[in-house]
């Protein structure tokens, strides 16, 4: 046995503290995780109890479970396990359509725009780039629009407000946005972009937790984008997300899901008009 056996078995997740765990999680914050993901939850979990010095992971449940290991550790859990998969311009055809049907049909001079479940901004950031485009694109001067970017990972957000990204991160921004709307880091041997100013004042970042029971948010949208994160959630769960979202979403507005989701047999007040694009009825 190598010393690195040694530690695995000492850290050898039990029955007992993967449901422990697996339920807290699907509770508070929605994310149902299966008896066949106890390794990746094993995994990533595995780091934390080295910083914690803490050795299996009944210990990591009772300290979880705790007052003390209550004030902040589940935040902290929530960023380890939640997957933030997202890129520039995913699934375009979702910002072709923005550009084409929606933003040509608006009859107001304002507009707000969520992007739900936002992880680390490259889908609020192409929102923005898309419709400032479009704006100068149509000479248009006088819309005022807004993007608000919600997200249960308070790490996921710190990154989107940063806004900074690598050079294989931004490869799928096309090269006369990257023009416009990214800055080089000045030192030269950096493949590092952030960006410009003002866009990042178009998004405002903010925690949200789809599993509240209401949603404190003020604004009505025109637009929801809440993509590739309903597949975490059970049916009757996401069926009670999309009711939430649609209450803050006017009549007539848009709501945008992930490729491989359907919210197919569901009581909600939206339509299918096209593959994975939706539209509010009454
Ligand atoms: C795979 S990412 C999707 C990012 C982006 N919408 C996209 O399509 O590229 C899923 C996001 O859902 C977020 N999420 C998971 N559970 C959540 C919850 N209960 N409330 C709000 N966001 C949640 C995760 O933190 C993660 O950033």
């Amino acid at each position: 046995m190598t010393p690195g056996d040694f530690q695995l078995s000492l850290t050898k997740m039990t029955d007992e503290d993967s449901n422990r765990l697996r339920n807290y999680i699907q509770t508070n914050f929605g994310i149902r995780l299966k008896e066949e993901k106890r390794a990746l939850l094993e995994g990533r979990l595995h780091k934390r109890l080295r910083v914690l010095g803490i050795r299996t992971f009944k210990e990591y449940c009772d300290f979880l479970f705790s007052d003390e290991g209550m004030k902040s550790e589940p935040e902290t859990l929530m960023n380890l396990i939640s997957t933030n998969k997202t890129d520039f311009f995913r699934e375009n055809h979702h910002f072709e359509y923005l550009r084409d049907h929606i933003l040509p049909e608006l009859s107001m001079r304002s507009l707000n725009i969520w992007s739900a479940a936002c992880s680390t901004g490259e889908e609020p950031y192409t929102i923005a780039m898309t419709v400032e485009n479009y704006l100068t694109v149509n000479n248009i001067g006088d819309l005022h629009y807004n993007i608000l970017a919600t997200d249960i990972s308070t790490s996921a957000l710190n990154a989107g407000f940063r806004a900074v990204y690598t050079e294989k991160v931004i490869e799928p921004v096309p090269p006369e946005f990257r023009l416009r709307f990214l800055m080089k880091n000045k030192d030269p041997n950096s493949d590092l972009y952030r960006v410009v100013p003002e866009m990042r004042a178009k998004v405002a970042f903010r925690y949200l937790n789809f599993m509240d029971h209401r949603y404190d948010v003020k604004e009505k949208m025109q637009v929801v984008f809440c993509r590739n994160a309903l597949i975490y959630f059970d049916a009757d769960e996401k069926e009670k997300i999309v009711n939430k979202l649609c209450d803050h979403l006017i009549t007539g507005g848009y709501f945008f899901v992930g490729h491989s989701e359907s919210l197919f047999n569901m009581k909600i007040p939206l339509r299918l008009i096209k593959p994975t694009i939706y539209v509010k009825e009454n």
